[in-house]
């Protein structure tokens, strides 16, 4: 995406500087290999292997982190900080491992840190929490950012075809990596609601505390059921604010990425194919909603424009932390544990079709006070294993997960139980 920005200031570098009455000029251009052959034009004698030679050399006001990777990026970002310049950074999975050093690091310094480009690609999601909701208490967050998951769950949708067989196709036309695990195991959307829950709310939340489900478990037949009662699955990244409790924090925030069941009315539930969508509810303004291209180099490089213009800005008016990147003001936050959340769930079993066995798992539930809204069992043959499909009232994960544990021990139920939230955006 370096070739995207590039190519999107040759642009428009004009517009932003009549714009801002500042002048930009690419000074150098640090790549791993200068021979490559590449879409964008950049003049050879730009070109370098040594990314300290650009960050170091006096001319360069403003560093670009777009290399991704967390090791030369971090010695690349490190060095321009420790100088005062300013970075700029598309680099979700750096910030997530060491966001909160690197924001220390450039308050220290003086100067800042931007990272538009590292969450949900072209959608200004980070300037909305910096600055446009800056007086809102942030009580829910509810994100669909990661567009491979969104592709492949959409086209299973639309298509009734399995997991496997979408991903190998989104591979085959780019919309998914050979190694796709950092996608499709919820990683990805980890690293991301990490960061927009940091920033929300004031206190870094690191990733061990995210609790993280991917797609892989989500079956065309787990779409079709979940379309029958109303709702539609999509992979969803939440953040949700609540009242401090026993433990007497000030913040107590749940944070998480799973498959969720959205109702179909709903917007995010027609968030479709790469696109990405944010909601954001905050204590003054109600829900808000953001919507675009979580990827994709032209898409990004306007989130990288947007921060280089910043920096700029900020560089031209010496006001280096006007709005400070990441501003730590909740000192005793808390991410609660995943265990003390409380949820509505779709539950999909294996049964063995045979009189009583609903009766069973209904008493099992009932045993850790856990209620059933709403039942599907297609007909079956008597003896054969069929899906049972639940849908559960409140509950805590913590009971849920001991019921779940007693029903997998019935002899009427084959393979594992497959649970999903089920989120009505109260
Ligand atoms: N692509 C997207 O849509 C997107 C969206 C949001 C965020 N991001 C983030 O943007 C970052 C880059 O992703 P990408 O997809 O653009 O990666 P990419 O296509 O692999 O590009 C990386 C660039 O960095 C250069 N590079 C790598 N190691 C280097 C080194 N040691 N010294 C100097 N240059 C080096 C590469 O040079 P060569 O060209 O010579 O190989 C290449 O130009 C990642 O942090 C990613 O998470 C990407």
């Amino acid at each position: 995406m370096g070739g995207g920005v590039y190519h999107a200031l040759q642009r428009n570098g004009g517009l932003i500087s009549s714009r801002l009455g500042v002048k930009f000029r690419v000074s150098q251009v640090a790549v791993r290999d200068v021979s490559k052959s590449r879409p964008v034009d950049i003049p050879r004698a730009r070109l370098t292997q040594d990314w300290r030679a650009v960050v170091e050399n006096p001319e360069t006001d403003i560093v670009c982190e777009l290399m991704g990777g967390v090791t030369t990026a971090k010695a690349v970002i490190t060095t321009a900080l420790k100088l005062g310049k300013p970075v700029v950074t598309a680099n979700k999975a750096l910030l997530s491992a060491c966001g909160e050093e690197l924001f220390e690091l450039a308050k220290q310094r003086g100067t800042s840190l931007y990272y538009e480009a590292s969450v949900a690609g072209g959608i200004p999601i980070i300037k909305v929490l910096r600055e446009a909701l800056i007086g809102n208490r942030i009580t829910r967050l509810y994100g669909i950012v990661n567009g491979t998951c969104n592709y492949i769950l959409t086209r299973m949708k639309l298509e009734g075809a399995d997991f496997s067989a979408v991903l190998a196709d989104a591979q085959r036309l780019g919309f998914a990596e050979a190694e796709p695990s950092l996608d499709v195991d919820g990683h990805d959307g980890a690293q991301k609601i990490g960061i927009l829950a940091s920033l929300a709310h004031g206190f870094w939340v690191p990733p061990a505390q995210i609790h993280t489900e991917g797609i892989r478990e989500v079956t065309p037949l787990d779409i079709q059921f979940a379309e029958q009662l109303g709702y539609t699955i999509k992979l969803i990244a939440m953040v949700k604010k609540f009242d401090a409790g026993r433990s007497g924090k000030t913040t107590r925030i749940q944070v998480s990425i799973t498959p969720t069941l959205v109702p179909s009315s709903h917007v995010l539930a027609n968030v479709n194919h790469v696109f990405n969508a944010v909601l954001v509810r905050g204590d003054v303004v109600g829900d808000t909603l953001y919507y675009g291209r979580g990827a994709g180099q032209d898409a990004t490089a306007s989130s990288v424009l947007s921060d280089i213009a910043d920096a700029a800005l900020d560089l031209q008016c010496h006001t280096e932390q006007r709005v400070p990147a990441f501003v730590p003001h909740e000192n005793d936050g808390e991410v609660v544990k995943i265990d003390d959340t409380i949820s509505r769930y779709y539950l999909r079993l294996s049964v063995v079709d045979k009189p009583g066995t609903l009766a069973r798992i209904a008493a099992l539930l009932g045993q850790s006070k856990i209620g059933i809204s709403s039942v599907i069992q297609p007909e079956g043959h008597e003896g054969e294993s069929v899906p049972l499909i639940l849908m559960i009232h409140d509950a805590s994960f913590a009971a849920m997960s001991k019921a779940l544990t007693k029903i997998g021990r019935l002899p009427v139920i084959k393979g594992t139980p497959v649970l999903f939230r089920v989120e009505n955006f109260e």
